[in-house]
């Protein structure tokens, strides 16, 4: 067994760039000091069946010519500032939201709430430090459902300097698109489906490729990041042909390795995951989402080279987050009754409405991304605890996700929970969750359903923080 101290692995790490060029997620931003990361908001061509270009594709470019359509992977480090300048050259407003960092809330990216739009042409400067290391994703907070659903979620990792190394490190964009057989653009939804699971992508992708298959050392132990940026598809994953760990949920680090077996994420959420891959050059071990029912392999990871014979046991966990435990005793309960709605008027919204509301929160459905007079579900006090029993009295999953803090999983009436803390929770149908935090940012942060027909059709509200 070779010995995975972090002299040894700091070592193999150096082969890494060889792997991580041929990947095609890989292509890495960092912002010095000077200049900023540019992120242009555009529209693009980009093969997304294998068979045809699509046309009408929205993603953002560095501004050159002849760049990769796919969302560049940012990288940042934890504690260090960052700064990337949105430049707008879509017909239509558009901002960033940056799922899963707890920044100032000016930076968070929500028209109205927290930013101005920004029109055609315009640019906006997003200067901020991440606070957590780990696998985030960033998009768009405004007419969510096109300039989601036609591209525009990417990848954002923070790496911790402590992060132990690996052999290879692969990140995946876990998204469909809903195209025609002509490979293009279909109606972004079905009322029909808006009011029950969402509408389904009709090509399944993965770095905006059909069933990608990305190299890596034999024997070698991979970090896998996943994200499920997907507007609707809930996934439940498996490994088959090799052996793996989950390592850190939602960009937070298990306090133990988990051997991964079967993982539901749904959209919003991550997965890291340690891939101990096969030892025989050109064996392969795929990712297979099992979800509906029949069996589809997402992904796959091929060995090439000779073996590192590394042993999965000596994955070493992740480097722990800061997160203030909330004081249980002295917590303010909020309600946060998820339900259908029969009211089905069409309401105005600053940033696309879909026309319909379908669902709705302690009982009031929201029109989208914005805040409209509605006051805020919640005013809580900084540096106070909150439990949110959040009850889904719904038959559908809801992956409810709130900006700008953690919050810890503490109990469910239908499963065992573990303490995990994230930004999004998978509330299941019937189910009934207390979710605690300390209200420690400042601002209004949105709180919405990660299924954007959801979102968009009642299922969000905010709370503020004072
Ligand atoms: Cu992924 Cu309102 O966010
Ligand atoms: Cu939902």
């Amino acid at each position: 067994m070779v010995g995975l101290s972090r002299r040894t692995l700091l070592k193999a790490c150096a082969g890494i760039g060889a792997y991580g060029a041929g990947l095609g997620a890989a292509r890495l931003y960092a912002s010095d000091a000077g200049s900023p990361t540019v992120l242009e908001a555009r529209l693009t061509e980009a093969v997304l069946d294998g068979r045809h270009p699509t046309r009408g594709v929205m993603s953002w470019g560095d501004g050159s010519a002849g760049a990769d359509p796919m969302p560049p992977v940012l990288r940042m480090k934890r504690g260090e500032p960052f700064h990337a300048r949105l430049t707008n050259r879509l017909d239509e407003p558009t901002t960033i939201h940056w799922h899963g960092l707890r920044i100032d809330n000016r930076m968070d990216g929500v028209p109205f709430l927290t930013q101005p739009y920004v029109y055609t042409g315009d640019s906006f400067d997003y200067r901020f430090t991440p606070p957590d290391a780990g696998t985030f994703w960033y998009h768009p907070h405004c007419n969510t459902l096109t300039q989601m659903g036609r591209g525009m979620a990417g990848l954002l990792i923070v790496e911790d300097p402590a992060d132990p190394q690996f052999d290879a490190e692969i990140a995946i964009n876990l998204r469909d698109w809903r195209l025609g057989d002509d490979g293009q653009f279909i109606e972004a939804f079905k009322p029909r489906d808006a009011a029950r699971n969402g509408t389904f992508g009709t090509v399944r992708g993965a770095n905006w490729q059909v069933q990608p298959s990305f190299d890596a050392p034999p024997g070698g132990l991979v970090r896998v990041r996943l994200a499920a940026t997907d507007v609707t598809r809930i996934y439940s994953l498996r490994l088959d042909g090799a052996e793996a760990l989950v390592v850190a949920l939602d960009g937070q680090s298990l306090p133990a390795p988990q051997p991964f077996q079967t993982l539901v994420i749904g959209p919003g959420q991550r997965a890291d995951l340690v891939v101990r891959m096969p030892d025989g050059e050109g064996q392969t071990a795929s990712l297979v989402d099992i979800r509906p029912s029949t069996a589809k392999t997402v992904a796959s990871f091929r060995s090439t080279g000779s073996s590192l014979k590394r042993d999965i046991r000596d994955t070493p966990p992740l480097a722990a987050n800061p997160f203030e435990a909330p004081d249980l005793r002295n917590a303010e309960e909020i309600p946060l009754i998820l339900s259908a709605t029969a009211e089905n008027a069409s309401r105005e919204s600053f940033c696309g409405s879909l026309g319909y509301s379908f669902w709705a929160i302690n009982k009031v459905p929201w029109p989208g991304d914005t805040a409209d007079p509605t006051a805020p579900l919640a005013e809580m006090k900084r540096g106070r605890s909150y439990l949110i029993n959040l009850q889904n009295t719904t038959p559908h999953l809801h992956p409810i996700h709130l900006h700008g803090m953690n919050f810890q999983v503490v109990s469910s009436c239908v499963r065992p929970v573990s303490p995990l803390i994230t930004d999004t929770y998978l509330v299941l149908p019937d189910e009934k969750v207390q979710l605690a935090l300390v209200a420690d940012n400042p601002g209004d942060w949105v709180m919405h359903c990660h299924i954007i027909e959801h979102q968009k059709t009642g299922m969000t509200s905010y709370v503020r923080v004072v």
